[in-house]
């Protein structure tokens, strides 16, 4: 059901790759919703993914942007403004990746250089999205910001390896860049710890259909799937939610705070 929350309200949505990535479902239904908004990828996600498609659904463009390049960043936010007329009420970061993580490496045999790649894509490009978008006064009064973290920034999950230190990382930007945001711009900055989702960044973690069905077990509600997750993240672009910031906001369920469940002592009791 759609109910105008972002209408007039300008915008980019990234990491969009195909119909299972969270941002495609932030875009349709941000669509629904009445905004306007362009979408970004990695130059390389436009030949892997179907971002075209989801374009054309939206009635809209794409740009390609690698998140990690203050260049192309740039790049994006002078087109956008010349495509959208005028600046942005709300920025999704939607973007993760480890080469440790895709190349199987283990937690006590890291490549370095690949850490330092885990960390410019999936934390340092949240900072560097804001900090441009600072520089060239690119946000409206009341804008918000939305990243996605994981609950492996607060608690071990072997697999997650490097990506837990970016999560980690991309949520203390979230409460810095926050504060001064608030300050400057009365802009709100904030990041949603999803549950697992079957995506392609989530299905690339080995062992993920395990924790999938763990956290299943574990969250009184369930796992919450990319399609909730798209309608929180439209509450926290619309006004409705206009002083939180600095936070990060658990979409998971309940699974944070559960300790065990029946489902679970049932299981483990066979
Ligand atoms: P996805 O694989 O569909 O999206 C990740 C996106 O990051 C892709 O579109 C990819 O092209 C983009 N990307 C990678 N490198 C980039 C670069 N240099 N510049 C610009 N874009 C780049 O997967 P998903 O799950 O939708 O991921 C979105 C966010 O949600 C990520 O931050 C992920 O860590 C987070 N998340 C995912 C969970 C899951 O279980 N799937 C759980 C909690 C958080």
């Amino acid at each position: 059901m759609a109910y105008n929350l972002l209408k007039g309200k300008k915008g980019i949505i990234t990491g969009a790759l195909d119909e299972n990535s969270i941002a495609w479902q932030v875009a349709l239904r941000a669509h629904e919703e009445g905004a306007q908004f362009v979408l970004t990828n990695a130059p390389v996600a436009m030949r892997m993914g179907k971002i075209n498609e989801l374009a054309e659904k939206c009635k809209t463009i794409v740009i390609p942007a690698d998140a990690t390049s203050l260049e192309d960043i740039e790049k994006l936010y002078t087109q956008t403004a010349e495509h959208l007329g005028g600046n942005l009420d709300f920025l999704l970061h939607s973007i993760g990746m480890s080469p440790n993580v895709r190349k199987g490496k283990t937690y006590g045999d890291l490549n370095y250089d690949w850490f330092q790649k885990t960390l410019d894509i999936s934390a340092l490009s949240f900072h560097k999205m804001m900090q441009v978008a600072e520089k060239m006064d690119f946000f409206n009064e009341w804008a918000s910001v939305v990243g996605l973290s994981y609950i492996a920034a607060q608690r071990t999950y072997p697999d997650y390896s490097d990506m837990a230190q970016a999560k980690a990382m991309l949520e203390s930007i979230a409460r810095s860049y926050g504060q001064r945001l608030g300050r400057n711009k009365k802009v709100r900055v904030n990041t949603i710890s999803q549950s697992p989702t079957k995506t392609t960044a989530g299905s690339g973690i080995s062992g993920f259909d395990v924790f999938f069905d763990y956290a299943e077990m574990l969250s009184p509600l369930g796992n919450a799937t990319s399609a909730e997750c798209a309608d929180y993240i439209l509450s926290l672009f619309s006004d409705l939610t206009r002083k939180v910031t600095m936070q990060n906001l658990f979409h998971d369920g309940g699974f944070s705070t559960s300790g065990i469940t029946e489902e679970l002592v049932e299981k483990l009791s066979k």
